[in-house]
């Protein structure tokens, strides 16, 4: 599958890719087809050396409504059932967090249970007055299903992410701020600027650096500190292989701004 896109709007200006989920009639509920499409986004955008980091965000007034409710009724009774849905969108949910370049989720509005769970597995969030996080599963009989139970917990702790699965209630962007779900919350018109603003304040750092510090943290997320702490030395040596490191370090001691090649 290559773009364009049916249910996704994808544009690229000053080495910044968006990725906008254009299913607003649905609030961008996630079906099948739009998980199969993030997915073939994300492989696109890792080929495309131009493309250095990606904004996610959704058409209309929701960020993303959730799983498709209407698809998940259907699945459920398949043989397959909703385990092999799970597995589907985790996939595409774990390719987005273990993408080697920065992924900010720019959070318009409702972000609820698949919605919430497609921002945990961005690298950061920011997010506009108007968003409301939730994981309102357990309302439907269910539980989250793209990760929510795993990474919302290592995000902000298990007794309040608890509180957001078992009530199932929504929590608004500052309440989500204070959390620590979101770390920067925008009026809905700066929204758009302040992910960009934060992406090219990434973008001055050398790329193998984000690239390595990505894969360390989300890579030592699920590990036991010694083995974590391992992996880390494993990356920092990695990095320190590369001509960038060598260009970043001699531009401070030559006191002048560095230029990175990405090599
Ligand atoms: N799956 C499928 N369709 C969805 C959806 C979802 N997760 N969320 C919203 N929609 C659809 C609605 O069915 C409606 O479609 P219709 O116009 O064809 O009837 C349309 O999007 C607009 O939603 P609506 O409910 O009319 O808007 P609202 O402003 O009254 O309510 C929400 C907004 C987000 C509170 C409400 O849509 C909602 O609770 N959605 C489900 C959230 C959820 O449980 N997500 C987890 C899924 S596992």
């Amino acid at each position: 599958m290559t773009p364009p896109f049916a249910s996704l709007i994808l544009d690229v200006a000053d080495q910044i890719a968006t990725v906008t989920i254009n299913r607003p009639d649905k609030l961008n509920a996630l079906n099948r087809a739009v998980i199969e499409e993030l997915g073939a986004a994300f492989t696109s955008l890792a080929s495309q050396p131009e493309v250095r980091a990606v904004i996610v965000t959704g058409a209309g007034r929701a960020f993303v409504a959730g799983a498709d409710i209407a698809e998940i009724a259907t699945a459920a009774s398949s043989p397959a059932g909703l385990q092999a849905v799970a597995a589907h969108g985790s996939a595409v949910f774990t390719q987005i967090e273990r993408f080697a370049k920065p992924v900010i989720a720019a959070v318009n509005g409702f972000a609820l249970g698949g919605g919430c769970e497609l921002a945990l597995a961005c690298h950061v969030r920011v997010a506009s007055t108007h968003a409301k996080f939730g994981l309102p599963e357990a309302r439907l009989g269910l539980i989250p299903g793209y990760g929510g139970t795993q990474r919302l917990p290592r995000l902000i702790g298990q007794g309040r992410a608890l509180q957001m699965i078992l009530t199932g209630d929504q929590v608004d962007a500052e309440t989500a701020a204070r959390y620590g779900i979101v770390h920067e919350v925008v009026s809905p018109e700066m929204l758009t600027e302040a992910a960009r603003s934060l992406a090219k304040s990434m973008l001055k750092n050398g790329p193998l650096a984000l690239a390595h510090a990505i894969a360390a943290v989300t890579g030592g997320a699920g590990l036991p500190l010694e083995a974590a702490l391992a992996l880390e030395a494993e990356h920092f040596g990695a990095v320190g292989r590369t001509e960038d490191m060598r260009e970043g370090t001699a531009a401070f001691l030559e006191k002048r701004a560095p230029t990175f090649r990405g090599v």
